[in-house]
């Protein structure tokens, strides 16, 4: 017999798939963004980005791709990760030098939105795919952000932010992809891989410590978070509310990485 909950499963894995195939590159309604937020979060006004709910973001010209709506984090999620930056920070020595805050792979734009609130800082940030870049573009312009939004690979804006601080943060989200199965959480598997991001993010700071942030949900494969992480001091994991109807829960893992 199915139950109410195998139904509710079953619309939220079949408008994922939708998300992520047809609806991927497309610029959703006011409806389908309302649609995510009860089926993802359980309340359409769960689903905020930039501080603006589902329900008023087709009103505040808000883009969002099909895809955003699955990859990104949250207000919930960003400003808990960001209030926890906040802290570790104060426990790192100030050195003096002007904190450097760097989101690899922006997507929406609102971890780095967050993080430049909390941190009262400018954030520099990748974004690779022309139609994200563009949508996240003209959303951070809407909120007034203070983001500087590059359309590069992460590797390239690496190349052009030598290490500042030791409280300098990088932000580590690629998209999960194949590396994500019945099994778990690969993190060796994402494209590009964990410990290959680490090795770009290390060699663009000859070796200098800093504070990595990454996002993963609690079903980890492989003891893959290790694995990556060997050899970085584990800070903190944060694992914010709300806590998701279907499908694994996100947690946010704090590293000091050094050489
Ligand atoms: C999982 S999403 C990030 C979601 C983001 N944290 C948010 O809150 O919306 C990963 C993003 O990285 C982008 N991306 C993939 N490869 C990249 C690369 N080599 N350099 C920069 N961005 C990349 C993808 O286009 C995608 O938008």
């Amino acid at each position: 017999m199915t139950g109410p909950t195998d139904v509710g499963h079953a619309h939220y894995f079949a408008f994922r798939d939708r998300l992520l195939g047809d609806l991927r590159t497309t610029i959703l309604t006011g409806e389908q963004l309302c649609e995510a937020g009860r089926l993802i979060y359980r309340r359409p006004e769960a689903f905020s980005l930039y501080g603006i709910p589902a329900p008023r973001m087709a009103s505040a010209d808000i883009r969002l791709l099909g895809r955003t709506a699955i990859e990104c984090c949250i207000d919930d999620y960003a400003a808990a990760v960001a209030d926890a930056l906040l802290d570790q920070h104060a426990l790192l020595p100030d050195d003096g030098e002007q904190l450097q805050v760097v989101d690899l792979f922006c997507g929406s734009g609102n971890f780095s939105h967050h993080l430049a609130a909390r941190l009262g800082t400018r954030v520099q940030a990748a974004e690779l795919d022309p139609d994200v870049y563009e949508a996240t573009r003209h959303n951070l312009e809407q909120v007034e952000s203070a983001i500087d939004l590059h359309h590069l690979d992460y590797r390239d804006l690496l190349g052009k932010l030598p290490a500042q601080s030791e409280r300098d943060t990088y932000f580590v989200e690629p998209p999960w992809g194949p590396a994500f199965t019945p099994a778990g959480l690969d993190l060796t598997r994402t494209s590009p891989p964990v410990p290959a991001i680490l090795d770009d993010i290390r060699r663009s700071r000859a070796g200098h410590p800093c504070v990595i942030a990454i996002k993963t949900n609690d079903h980890i494969a492989h003891d893959s978070l290790n694995r990556s992480f060997t050899g970085a001091r584990h800070l903190r994991t944060i694992t914010p509310e709300p806590a998701l109807p279907h499908g694994a829960n996100m947690d946010f893992h704090l590293y000091q990485l050094t050489s």
